[in-house]
């Protein structure tokens, strides 16, 4: 049996303390910038995507230290989707990782040029994993493909097209948009590990992309059913932005069904699977019975 509380400390552990040492080495004028990207990137979040880069790294027997650039460059991307996520223009939170968004500490001004320096430090840590060799230029192009205009930018995108008044929606845009918005930074982690262990990965591909899925679901249910104190934001926002989510389409017992479902197709996926996934297993449980 092993601890998965535990293992979850320590996986989040060694990555702050690898975040800390990115972040005593950044010296930016005006100070300001560096500040509020900070602010975002240290300190909060539950870190799931830098814990399953490592975590299926485990599963594949590679040496962290070559995912840990990775995971870092991947935490900035999904922090700077954060900060630009909560500004007025898109779905207008006050409220992050328990703490005032980033516009209501530091301005909208200022705050997407922290959501701007946080992406493009992410792809400076990928240039210079880039020089050490063909695959690393594999992966970091893998990132970019997740997190950009094929992957989350166009799932913002879709996300933002569809909570228009009137307009038409079906299941095929609702799985569109989860699967881009918050699944392909979830695919990302599993997927680079794949990639930089050089080894088969179909099937712990297939498992990043059901739990990415899963993740949004649980992520939609929680909006209606969760504490915004436990969760660090505010509740109640896609109804009321009118967005498309999990809970519209089907109500809230369809959607938890949904989420079973598919938690149960991520457990399928890792039985499948060659080596340890004891933990992958249990994460699949963590994402389904989360409350944050
Ligand atoms: C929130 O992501 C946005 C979604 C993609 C659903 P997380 O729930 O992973 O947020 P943090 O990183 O823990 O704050
Ligand atoms: C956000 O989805 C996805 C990204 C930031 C890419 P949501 O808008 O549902 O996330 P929350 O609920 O604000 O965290
Ligand atoms: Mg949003
Ligand atoms: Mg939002
Ligand atoms: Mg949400």
């Amino acid at each position: 049996m092993i601890d998965f509380n535990l293992l979850y400390d320590r996986y989040v552990n060694e990555f702050e303390t690898y975040a800390n040492t990115y972040a005593d080495k950044l010296h930016t004028k005006p100070e300001l910038l560096g500040e509020s990207m900070l602010y975002s990137l240290l300190n909060g979040g539950k870190r799931i995507r830098p814990v399953l880069a490592l975590a299926c790294a485990d599963v594949l027997a590679l040496p962290h230290e070559e995912v840990l650039p990775y995971a870092l460059a991947l935490e900035m991307i999904h922090t700077y989707s954060l900060i630009h996520d909560d500004l007025p223009a898109m779905d207008n939170d006050d409220y992050r990782r328990g703490k005032l968004s980033s516009h209501k500490k530091f301005g909208e001004d200022n705050a997407i040029l922290a959501g701007d320096g946080l992406l493009n430090e992410a792809y400076a840590l990928c240039f210079q994993q880039c020089l050490k060799g063909e695959k690393y230029v594999l992966a970091s192009s893998f990132l970019n493909e997740c997190a950009g205009v094929y992957g989350m930018i166009a799932g913002q995108s879709a996300d933002l097209y569809y909570s228009q008044e009137n307009k038409d929606v079906s299941e095929e845009e609702l799985a569109y948009i989860h699967e881009h918005k918050t699944g392909k930074l979830l695919l990302a982690p599993v997927a680079i590990v794949g990639i930089l262990s050089g080894k088969a990965y179909l099937a712990l591909e297939r498992f990043g992309k059901l739990l990415g899925l899963l993740f949004q679901i649980t992520d939609d249910i929680l909006d209606v059913t969760g504490d915004s104190k436990q969760l660090g934001k505010t509740v109640g926002k896609d109804e009321k932005e009118n967005k498309l989510t999990y809970v519209k389409l089907y109500g809230l017992e369809g959607a938890k069904v949904r989420a079973d479902m598919c938690a149960k197709d991520c457990l399928a996926v890792l039985e499948g699977i060659d080596g340890e996934t004891d933990f992958l297993k249990e994460l699949v449980q963590y994402v389904l019975k989360r409350s944050n």
